[in-house]
């Protein structure tokens, strides 16, 4: 047999056999002919719970599921006859209960006279993976869902111009009826009018959901920020509503101007308000303020665009995650944690840049630069220019 040293020890092919699979990142096993396990490796003591010699003495049917144990019969004895490669998607089961899905890759070994001995089982914890799948299917509905939602928007334009007509109209017709105007006509008008206000806020509403999801292939033009942030607060004003948050906006008209994709800006300003709202959610004191102030880096003019919240933080450690695809802290349905990292693909692609400070129990501030649209007009025109 070929022998190998490590740190000057001759080891035998047998023994590198045992060093990778007690180091190997799956769970390596073999089970005998009535399911005994009769070897295991590191891997399966972390992801079980279980010390190496009492895995030793348990039987296969005590780490698999419950639920799925005829499944585990079935393949178990199909692996007995056939010894074939099966790769499956099955559940185990912990120490204390819980259910872990993995991937199973096994084999049957056999002696020279074609009699069962064990099987080999590398077995894969893909528990992220199901969790990412998962995350996936609701990233795809909600995209479903917002395609639903301008389709909404637009179908609702016809049946609203009917409504408006038809409020117009009726006011028209009672300014016409004759003199003298009593009580009643003019509490009619005064209707007609809340109605017309309502339907105003309805062709709104719909006006800003069919722009906001038409955001992808947007062109660029020099937009005021103002309007930005005050199209953003239109469009979460629901969820600033439900979580009773108090806004203070202090983004004056016609200062802040940058080259840009309003929709794609506008989805960075609705994410970090959703965000700032569900922070605080549980917070006694609940106060969003949104400003804006100038910024220079490297020569360049800068607007710093601060959504700061009172909610209840960010440990520093996770203040790198949270622009990382799919981290999230929010339960099942109610976030994809794709939010930030969308919002920093977006912020990059207008060459600026999204920042986080945060105090755990007293808030957190998000910070989004934006080009001044003079600065990257003078840089468009120099030839070293970036822009
Ligand atoms: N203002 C904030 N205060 C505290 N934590 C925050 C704040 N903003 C973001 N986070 C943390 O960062 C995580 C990621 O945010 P991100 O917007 O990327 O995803 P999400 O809000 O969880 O889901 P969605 O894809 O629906 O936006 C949040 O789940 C939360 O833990
Ligand atoms: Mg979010």
């Amino acid at each position: 047999m070929t022998k190998m040293r490590i740190d000057g020890k001759e080891i035998s092919n047998a023994n590198v056999f045992e060093i990778i699979a007690e180091h190997f990142p799956d769970i390596i096993h073999s089970v005998d002919g009535v399911g005994n396990i009769v070897f295991t490796n590191r891997k399966a003591e972390s992801l079980l719970g279980y010390s190496q010699d009492e895995l030793l003495s348990m039987n296969i049917r005590q780490i698999y599921a419950d639920e799925i144990l005829d499944k585990v019969e079935e393949g178990f004895n199909q692996l007995k006859r056939k010894g074939e490669k099966t790769i499956i998607e099955s559940t185990l089961k912990d120490r204390d209960g819980n259910r872990i899905p993995v991937e199973i890759r096994s084999f049957g070994i056999y002696d020279d006279d074609g009699k069962f001995l064990r099987t080999f089982s590398i077995i894969r914890d893909i528990r992220e993976i199901k969790e990412l799948q998962n995350t996936l299917i609701h990233a795809g509905r909600l995209a479903a869902i917002g395609e639903m939602a301008s389709g909404i928007a637009h179908d609702i334009k016809n049946p609203l111009n009917v409504l408006f007509l038809t409020s117009e109209l009726a006011m028209l017709a009672l300014n016409e009826m004759a003199e003298p105007k009593s009580e009643s006509m003019e509490k009619l008008k005064k209707s007609l009018k809340g109605m017309e206000k309502a339907l105003q806020m309805i062709e709104k509403l719909s006006e800003h959901l069919s722009n906001f999801s038409r955001g992808v292939a947007e062109r660029y033009e020099v937009v005021d920020l103002h309007s930005i942030i005050a199209d953003s607060l239109f469009i979460a004003q629901n969820k600033i509503k439900m979580c009773a948050v108090t806004t203070q906006n202090k983004v004056e008209k016609g200062h802040y101007f940058t080259k840009g994709a309003p929709n794609q800006l506008k989805q960075v300003f609705v994410n970090l308000i959703t965000n700032a709202c569900d922070a605080m959610a549980e917070t006694k004191g609940r106060s969003l303020t949104l400003s804006i102030s100038p910024f220079k880096r490297d020569g360049m003019g800068y607007w710093k665009c601060d959504v700061s919240d009172t909610g209840i933080g960010i440990p520093q450690d996770a203040l790198e995650s949270v622009f990382q695809s799919f981290f999230t802290t929010k339960e099942k349905g109610k976030g994809t944690g794709l939010g930030l990292s969308i919002s920093r693909g977006i912020i990059k692609n207008h060459e600026g840049d999204i920042e986080v400070h945060s105090e755990q129990g007293k808030g957190t501030t998000f910070s989004v630069y934006l080009p001044r649209a003079e600065y990257q007009k003078a840089c468009r025109q120099s030839p070293q220019g970036h822009g």
